[in-house]
C-alpha cells in the first residue's frame, strides 16, 4: 500500500431526505462530520467528507403535488437551502450526492440488476395494508388501531403487489459471525448487541426492494413498471458518488472502503444489516465503521414538524456566528448519547466557555503583553516549575486530543482543550503577572510567564480549527500570528514556536459577554420568524429570505404592549415565565474558601450539572444539604463570585424565630421529583 493511500479518510453523513428544510438535528450530524474531516486534514490525511440528499420516495411525491409543483421543482429548492445552510455552517463538505443525480440513478440501476443476475433478488408479491386514497402501504405498528391508515385515518385494504425482494436471510450467519469478529465496526459497542440479539438472531425478513405504485423513484432497469424502494437506493450513495461502476472509479479506489458512517440512532439497522449484505453481495469491502451518535432534543423532546418544535441553525448563526453553535454541538453530548438544545443552555454556555475561558485568555495575555512589553512577545527566561506543568500539559495536549478525535468523541476532546484554557487562567491567578510587572527586578520571570501564556494561546488556536474555523485567525490576528507554519499540526509538537518579538495586538473581545435572559427571548423571537418563514414555505417553496417576515409584531413587543396595560406593581403571566426554575438535585456542596458566607453547590438539573454559589453558609453546613432537591432559578445570568462563577440561584426564604431573629431556609422539594422538572 502506498503512503498516499495509508493516509486517506473517508466518513459520511445520512442523505438527509428533502422533505422539508434541514434543523438542527441535521446540522449536528453534518457539523461532527466536518469537524472530523478538518481534524484529519490537520493532522496530515487526505481526507474526503460525503454529504447529499435521499430524493425519492412517496413523501417526496406528496408534498411536491401539495405544493403544485413537481418532485424535481421540489427538491431542487430544499436542496439549494441545504447547500446554503452548510456554507452558513462552515462546512466544507468534498462532495454532495443528490440520488436524483444521473451518475446515482444509474448506478443503482447497475447494482439492482447484479443483484438479480446473481440471483440476490427475486420477484415475488408483496402482501399489506394499503391505503387507496392515499396510495400507500403501512406497516402494522404504522397503522392506527392496528387497521386505519395514520395519515387520513380511512380503514385500510390487505393488498397484494408485485414487488421484488432481496434474500437478506442468506447472508445473516455470515453478518453475525462478521459483527462479532470485528467489534470496531458498530458504535457505541452497545447498538452491536442490540442488532444481533434484536435483529440477526430471531430471523431476517426478505426485503422488499421495488415498488409499482411510487413512480418518483429509479425505474428497474429490466423491469420499468417497477421503482427501487429505499434502501438499496440511499444506501447505495456511499458508493455511487466516488464512481462505483463508472468510467472514472479513481475516488471509489481511493477512498472504498468508508473509515466511518456517521448516522443517527434511528438509522443504525439499515446500516448495520443491509449495508453490509448489499456490499458482500457485491464483492465489495465493507466500511469500517458505523457510528450511531444520540439524539439533539428541543426541550427534552425529540424534533418532529407535527410537534411544532423545530429548531433551526439560521436564527442562531445569524446572530451569534457559525462558530458558537458548533462549538455547542460538538461540546454539550458526548457523541452517541441524547443532548438537549435550549437558548439557554446555548448562551449560558457560550458565556463560561467561550466569553469567560477563552475569549478572557485571549485578551488578558494580549493586554498584558502590550501593556508590560509595548506588545512584543517577550523570550523566555528559565522555566520554573510552574511554567513547566503548563507546558507539559500543552505539549501532551495534541496527542490527548487526537486520542479521543479517534474515538469521535468530539466533546471530551474539547473538554481536553478547555482544560489548557482553564489552566492557563489559574497560571496567571498564581503567577500575579499585575504584582511582576510592578518591580522592574522581575521584569524577566514576567517576560517568561507572557511568554508561556502566549504560546499556549496559539496552541489551543491550532486545536479548536477543526470545530471552530473562524476563530483560529481571530486569535492569530490578535496574537501577530502571520507565519503559516506557526499554524500547523506539527507546529505544536514542541512548546516554543512562537518568536520572541512577534508583535499582539490586543482586539475586540472574541466573545462578547451576553445577558442570557434577554438574549434567550430574542432568540426565541427570531427562531419563531423562522419556522414562520420554513412552514410558509411549504406553499410557495421560498427561503426565509424571500419571504417577507410576519407582519405580526414580534413576540417581544407583543410583551411590551400588553405589560403596559397591567396594574401598577403587577407582573403579567408573560414576565413570569421567563424565570425557568427548575428542581436541582445537590451532588456536592463545600464551603467556598476564604469566605464565611458563601457555600458552593454542584447541582444536578437533568439535562446538565451547575455550579451555584449562594450566601447561606450561616444557616447550613455544607452536608446538611446533600442530596436534597432543591429549586434553581436557571436562567439568572451568571455572576463571578469569588473567582467561581455562579449559575443561577437557589429560592429561599427568611423565616422568623421566636427570639425575633431570622434564619434563611432553602425551599426543598419531595426528593421523588426527578432532577430537572420544570417549575412554574
Ligand atoms: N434518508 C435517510 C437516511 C439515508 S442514509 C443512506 C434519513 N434521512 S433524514 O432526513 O430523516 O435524516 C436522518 C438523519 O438526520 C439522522 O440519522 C441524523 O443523522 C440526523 N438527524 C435528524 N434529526 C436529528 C436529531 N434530532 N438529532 C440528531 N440527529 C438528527 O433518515
Amino acid at each position: 500500500m502506498s503512503e498516499e493511500r495509508r493516509k486517506t479518510y473517508y466518513i459520511t453523513t445520512p442523505i438527509y431526505y428533502p422533505s422539508g428544510n434541514m434543523h438542527i438535528g441535521h446540522t449536528y450530524t453534518t457539523v461532527a462530520a466536518d469537524t472530523m474531516t478538518r481534524f484529519k486534514k490537520l493532522t496530515g490525511y487526505d481526507a474526503y467528507m460525503l454529504t447529499g440528499t435521499d430524493e425519492h420516495g412517496q413523501k417526496i411525491e406528496r408534498k411536491a403535488e401539495e405544493n403544485g409543483v413537481t418532485p424535481q421543482q421540489y427538491v431542487d429548492k430544499i436542496v439549494e437551502n441545504t447547500k446554503e445552510l452548510w456554507k452558513l455552517m462552515n462546512v466544507e463538505y468534498s462532495d454532495f450526492i443528490r440520488t436524483t443525480d444521473e451518475r446515482h440513478v444509474k448506478a443503482v440501476q447497475k447494482i439492482f440488476k447484479q443483484f438479480y443476475d446473481q440471483g440476490d433478488i427475486y420477484k415475488s408479491e408483496y402482501e399489506g395494508q394499503y391505503c387507496t386514497p392515499c396510495e400507500s402501504f403501512w406497516t402494522p405498528t404504522q397503522l392506527k388501531e392496528g387497521k386505519y391508515c395514520p395519515d387520513c385515518g380511512r380503514p385500510t385494504e390487505t393488498v397484494r403487489e408485485e414487488s421484488y425482494f432481496f434474500r437478506m436471510s442468506k447472508y445473516q450467519d455470515w453478518l453475525i459471525e462478521y459483527i462479532q469478529t470485528h467489534p470496531d465496526f458498530i458504535q457505541p459497542v452497545s447498538r452491536a448487541n442490540e442488532m444481533i440479539n434484536n435483529f440477526l438472531k430471531p430471523g431476517l425478513q426478505d426485503l422488499c426492494v421495488s415498488r409499482t405504485t411510487t413512480k418518483w423513484g429509479i425505474p428497474v432497469s429490466f423491469d420499468p413498471k417497477h421503482t427501487v424502494y429505499v434502501w438499496i437506493d440511499a444506501l447505495s450513495n456511499y458508493i455511487t458518488a466516488l464512481g462505483y461502476t463508472s468510467d472514472d472509479t479513481s475516488l471509489y479506489e481511493r477512498y472504498w472502503p468508508a473509515n466511518v458512517h456517521l448516522v443517527g440512532k434511528e438509522i443504525i439497522r439499515f446500516h448495520t444489516i443491509y449495508w453490509p449484505i448489499m456490499l458482500h453481495a457485491l464483492g465489495l469491502p465493507l466500511p469500517k465503521q458505523i457510528f450511531g451518535h444520540g439524539w439533539l432534543l428541543f426541550g427534552n423532546d425529540k424534533m418532529s414538524k407535527s410537534k411544532g418544535n423545530i429548531q433551526y441553525a439560521q436564527p442562531i448563526v445569524q446572530r451569534y456566528g457559525a462558530d458558537s453553535l458548533r462549538y455547542y454541538l460538538m461540546r454539550e453530548m458526548p457523541f452517541g448519547s441524547d443532548g438537549n438544545y435550549t437558548n439557554e443552555a446555548f448562551l449560558t454556555r457560550m458565556n463560561a466557555d467561550l466569553c469567560n475561558d477563552l475569549g478572557n485568555l485571549v485578551s488578558r495575555t494580549t493586554a498584558m503583553i502590550e501593556k508590560y512589553f509595548g506588545g512584543a512577545v517577550p523570550a523566555p527566561d528559565a522555566y520554573e516549575d510552574v511554567d513547566k506543568a503548563l507546558i507539559d500539559l500543552a505539549e501532551a495536549l495534541p496527542n490527548a486530543v487526537e486520542k479521543q478525535m479517534d474515538a469521535l468523541q468530539f466533546s471530551q476532546a474539547l473538554t481536553e482543550i478547555w482544560k489548557l484554557v482553564g489552566e492557563c487562567n489559574k497560571y496567571i491567578d498564581v503567577t500575579q503577572p499585575w504584582v511582576l510587572g510592578k518591580d522592574e527586578s522581575k521584569k524577566a520571570r514576567l517576560g517568561t510567564v507572557m511568554y508561556v501564556l502566549a504560546e499556549c494561546v496559539r496552541f489551543v488556536a491550532v486545536l479548536i480549527g477543526p470545530f471552530m474555523p473562524s476563530t483560529p485567525e481571530r486569535i492569530y490576528a490578535q496574537l501577530g500570528v502571520t507565519d503559516g507554519a506557526l499554524k500547523t499540526w506539527e507546529s505544536l509538537s514542541a512548546f516554543g514556536g512562537l518568536k520572541a518579538g512577534t508583535m499582539v495586538k490586543k482586539g475586540e473581545a472574541l466573545y462578547p459577554r451576553i445577558d442570557v435572559a434577554k438574549e434567550s427571548a430574542l432568540l426565541a423571537d427570531e427562531a419563531e420568524k423562522w419556522a414562520a418563514a420554513f412552514a410558509a414555505q411549504s406553499g410557495n417553496i421560498k427561503t426565509p429570505a424571500e419571504t417577507k417576515a410576519p407582519e405580526a409584531p414580534a413576540k417581544a413587543e407583543k410583551n411590551a404592549d400588553k405589560a403596559k396595560e397591567l396594574p401598577e406593581g403587577c407582573i403579567g403571566i408573560d414576565d413570569f415565565a421567563k424565570c425557568k426554575m427548575v428542581v436541582a438535585k445537590v451532588c456536592a456542596c463545600e464551603r467556598v474558601k476564604k469566605s464565611e458566607k458563601l457555600l458552593k453547590f454542584d447541582l444536578d438539573i437533568g439535562t446538565e450539572h451547575r455550579t451555584v454559589l449562594s450566601g447561606i453558609a450561616k444557616f447550613y453546613a455544607p452536608e446538611d444539604l446533600l442530596g436534597k432537591s432543591l429549586i434553581l432559578l436557571k436562567n439568572l445570568a451568571p455572576r463571578k463570585i469569588m473567582g467561581n462563577e455562579s449559575q443561577g440561584m437557589l429560592l429561599s426564604a427568611f423565616v422568623e424565630n421566636p427570639d425575633g431573629t431570622e434564619t434563611l431556609r432553602v425551599l426543598t422539594v419531595d426528593e421523588a421529583m426527578p432532577a430537572g422538572a420544570e417549575v412554574g
